[in-house]
């Protein structure tokens, strides 16, 4: 009987050496003989447990512990008596193309779909409206199916998502993942039909299909809000904005001004000239100009701050999506951010941060790296290369796809990857680990493409995720093995052997099987096992040379062998072509 334990998700070496009644010395042993060189502290998850444990032999099952799994949503604070009302976050979600941003530049009257590379938005951005003289903040988030720990990000950033559907297009992969991160975000739901005024919409598809997916529309007796909209012609976007600010006076939305500000941050990137900037967006108390802010490792005194509109702020308070300069180095998107009474404290929680995250999850080894490792000794051909991206949250989601894109033959291999443009680092890295630089929306300097280019080193710049992507995953396809294909053509008994040596044989025999062709390949096989591998090179029907002999005739043949075959009567030659055929992943 197997034993079983009960282990958590991550678990340290340590406690699993415990629990295994192992040494820890061989747990980390077995590690090691695995290629992962991990200490007592370092965490490991379950599924790179359940490897060791079965390298390792043991006859133990691993059951995973439940743990109570706290939704990362905003938790809604209690606030004191002195919290105002504030305006509401809403993120606007949906499938690729069907229309988020134009939306949005609808609300705005501005014009971004227009500019974005490939016409796809790869990043989120904030903006804050006015409507009836309420503050509405929107999140436009990409809906490309690359991106989704952004747009997960994205919805928990959020009081309220507003769920872009396509009337022509209907409800599409993207769309069940929007309405399952909203619900898993515990945010309301609205939902905008939107291109009403195409050729081929047909909102009450749209709608049948938002009832199986349990968000039924009022009409038809069910509390979720649909709005049917055109970002083209502007119809319903008035209504739009009605049902938001009705949606947020149900919900009550309140937040503190006074006091030190807290809130995420949802972007960041590199300015030449401007240093870090990050787009922040502020929960609580109001934030200034002047003010020192820690996020997650970095530290900033702010320099300057500017609304989403571009305008100069000296402060700004709850629900404002800022901009801020003055970071010592990027801060990550996703990271919470606080105000500090000074420099010495804001560099102090700083270092803390950086010491947690190098001791916890900085190195934590998923089950898909370790496989690869184990795998590595099998021969995974892996692809070396180098990324950088204008922004964290894109840096992220050409990471992730990259890494989905491993095989148990061939494998990414990210030797480096960083925010801002390509560097001379990068180049040293490039040509030590021979692997191709990839830049996304990133510039290459001067200097840097003159020291590539007599380097030799592969620089490759892409402003769509998906061409990136591709061109990865042609370059794995490159690695991958070329496929060989047997085919069988025929198949002879030796009637008589004539001569042998140790490198030819010519023998007798007749067709059994198909047809025989010189020269061909073929398996020289006793009684159902393979003696020898050789290479037909001539077929003789009676004295004539033949270049085929089919089924039923005798023939003379003779094969030519690397090791010497003592043929008998009764073994059968069978002759196949092979074929290699090139793979793409
Ligand atoms: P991603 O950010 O890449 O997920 O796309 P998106 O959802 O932001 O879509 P985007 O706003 O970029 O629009 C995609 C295409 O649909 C563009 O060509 C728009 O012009 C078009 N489009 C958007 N809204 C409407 C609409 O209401 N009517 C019509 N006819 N076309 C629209
Ligand atoms: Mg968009």
């Amino acid at each position: 009987m197997a034993r079983t334990i009960e282990i958590e998700d991550m678990t340290t070496v340590g406690t699993l050496a415990e629990k295994l009644s192992l040494p820890v010395t061989k747990l980390i042993g077995e590690l090691m003989k695995n290629g992962v060189m991990a200490t007592v502290n370092e965490r490991i998850d379950f599924d790179t447990a359940t490897i060791i444990i079965e390298e390792l032999g043991l006859d133990v099952e691993l059951t995973r512990k439940e743990v109570a799994t706290v939704a990362p949503t905003r938790e809604k604070k209690i606030h004191s008596d002195s919290a105002t009302e504030r305006p509401p976050v809403v993120a606007v979600m949906g499938h690729v193309d069907h229309g988020k941003t134009s939306l949005l530049d609808a609300i705005r009257g501005a014009h971004v779909a227009k500019g974005e590379a490939g016409g796809i938005t790869q990043h989120i951005s904030a903006y804050q409206i006015k409507q009836k003289d309420r503050a509405i903040t929107f999140l436009d988030t990409p809906g490309h199916e690359a991106f989704a720990a952004i747009r997960e990000h994205g919805a928990h950033l959020t009081d309220i998502a507003v769920i872009v559907v396509a009337a022509d297009d209907g409800i599409k992969p993207q769309t069940l993942e929007a309405i399952r991160f909203a619900r898993k975000a515990g945010v309301k739901i609205i939902v905008a039909i939107n291109k009403i005024d195409k050729e081929g919409a047909d909102a009450n598809r749209v709608k049948q299909q938002l009832a199986e997916q349990e968000l039924l529309p009022e009409e038809w007796g069910g509390d979720t809000v649909i709005v049917e909209v055109s970002a083209k012609t502007g119809t319903g976007i008035e209504n739009l904005l009605d049902m938001i600010l009705l949606v947020t006076d149900v919900e009550d939305l309140r937040a503190d001004e006074k006091g030190p500000a807290t809130g995420l941050i949802i972007e960041a990137h590199m300015e030449q000239g401007r240093g870090p900037i990050a787009n922040a967006l502020i929960e609580e108390g109001t934030l200034a100009v002047g003010d020192f802010v820690v996020a997650g490792t970095t530290y900033a005194k702010i320099r300057a701050m500017q609304g989403s509109d571009g305008s100069a702020l000296k402060t700004a308070g709850p629900s404002t999506p800022v901009v801020i300069t003055g970071f010592k180095s990027l801060p990550e998107f996703g990271d919470e951010f606080n105000v500090v009474k000074n420099e010495k404290e804001a560099r102090a929680q700083s270092e803390k941060m950086f010491e947690q995250r190098k001791t916890s999850t900085g190195r934590d080894m998923s089950s898909s790296e370790l496989l690869r490792i184990i795998n590595r000794s099998n021969k995974v051909q892996e692809l070396n290369i180098i990324i950088r991206a204008d922004v964290q949250g894109s840096l992220t989601s050409v990471v992730d796809s990259l890494k989905a894109m491993d095989t148990d033959e061939v494998a990414v291999n990210i030797v480096s990857s960083g925010v801002g443009s390509i560097t001379e680092n990068d180049l040293h890295r490039a040509s030590t680990s021979d692997a191709i630089i990839y830049g996304f929306n990133v510039s290459v300097p001067a200097n840097i493409k003159r020291l590539a280019s007599r380097d030799k080193i592969t620089i490759r710049l892409y402003n769509v995720i998906y061409e990136l992507i591709d061109d990865v995953k042609e370059g794995l396809s490159k690695l991958l093995a070329p496929e060989i294909i047997e085919t069988d053509l025929g198949r002879l008994v030796v009637r008589g052997v004539f001569k042998t040596t140790k490198t030819e044989v010519i023998c007798g025999g007749e067709v059994t099987k198909g047809k025989l062709t010189a020269p061909a390949a073929a398996r020289v096989m006793r009684d159902g096992t393979q003696l020898a591998e050789v290479e037909i090179t001539g077929l003789k029907r009676g004295p004539q040379e033949a270049k085929e002999v089919f089924e039923g005739e005798m023939c003379g043949m003779s094969f030519k062998t690397t090791s010497r075959v003592d043929l008998q009567e009764g073994d059968h030659i069978e002759l196949f072509s092979r074929q290699t055929v090139t793979r793409s992943l």
